[in-house]
């Protein structure tokens, strides 16, 4: 007889082709100062879905990241969030639209000062009127969704890399957002213990029907967690496509990213040699 284990159906992605857009972005460019980031991004995410940004170094994720967040106006193009115009919108319903964005920053930007649930709590003080009780009890409950639970009163420093990303998870969820950005969420993170957060992100998109949005540099958790992979490179969109499809992409960068080879390894010594020293002509 078989393993009653083998009968069980494989993770099945959600069919998310009718799902309406939660984030709408058209030829979204960006400047910093006079140098141009992002060449006219077009991308939608949709209700549901998990979103990865990959892309080489100074590609400009974290660029776009901080335009969808509102904290970077860009140059031109429209952002929509939720159906609303980000850009067109006055500063207090930007800030409203910005309270159903959660975020899990790159190495957790926890406060060193507060304990676990303290920061937890932090976006419930600053953003509601609730009563205290009714704020503990929301932020344990998302302790415990993360796998937190017993750990309220300790300190961030007392905390290991793996805690410190659920913590991170927990502030971003505690105000139950529709949409969760999180900028590298398992980088520097043992594979045991970042398979473990990937696991966290499925199971916030599938059990509180969150759209996701998550850059990272990790092959291995993109295949495991995307949707849809959208492929930055130089401030402009190389594809978007399933998992499937970026790898089966014959695009050499894309290629080249997959294989992490770098532009400079895959030159020739003599030209990347003449390129060097070109540049400091
Ligand atoms: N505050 C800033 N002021 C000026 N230039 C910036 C600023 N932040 C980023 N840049 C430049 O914008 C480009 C894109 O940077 P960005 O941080 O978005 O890349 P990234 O894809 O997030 O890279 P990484 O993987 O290294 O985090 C880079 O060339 C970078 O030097
Ligand atoms: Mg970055």
């Amino acid at each position: 007889m078989n393993h009653p284990l083998d009968a069980a159906p494989a993770y099945q992605r959600p069919d998310l082709t009718g799902a309406p857009p939660v984030i709408e972005i058209k030829n979204l460019v960006t400047h910093y100062g006079s140098r141009k980031i992002l060449h006219g991004i077009n991308l939608e995410v949709r209700e549901g879905e998990v979103m990865v940004i990959m892309g080489g170094s100074g590609s400009g994720k974290s660029t776009l990241l901080n335009t969808l967040l509102g904290l970077l106006r860009p140059t031109s193009g429209d952002i929509r969030l939720l159906g609303q115009h980000l850009w067109e919108i006055s500063d207090v319903e930007r800030s409203q639209l910005r309270q159903k964005m959660g975020v899990a920053f790159q190495g957790g930007a926890l406060f060193s000062s507060l304990s676990v649930l303290e920061n937890i709590i932090l976006p419930l003080r600053e953003h509601t009127k609730l009563d205290l009780n009714t704020m503990l009890i929301m932020a344990r409950l998302k302790m415990q969704v993360v796998n937190l639970a017993g750990f309220e009163n300790l300190m961030p420093s007392e905390l290991s890399g793996g805690m410190i990303k659920r913590a991170a998870f927990a502030r971003a969820i505690v105000m139950d957002p529709k949409v969760l950005f999180c900028d590298e969420p398992s980088a520097g993170l043992d594979p045991i213990v970042a398979s473990a957060i990937d696991d966290l992100i499925l199971s916030l998109r599938d059990a509180m029907g969150m759209s996701i949005v998550v850059v990272t540099h990790e092959l291995e958790s993109a295949f495991r967690i995307a949707d849809r992979i959208c492929v930055l490179d130089k401030g402009h969109i190389l594809m978007i496509g399933t998992v499937d499809e970026v790898r089966a992409s014959d695009n050499e960068r894309i290629q080249n990213l997959l294989n992490r080879r770098t532009e400079e390894e895959i030159l020739d010594p003599d030209e990347y040699l003449k390129r060097l020293t070109a540049v400091n002509e």
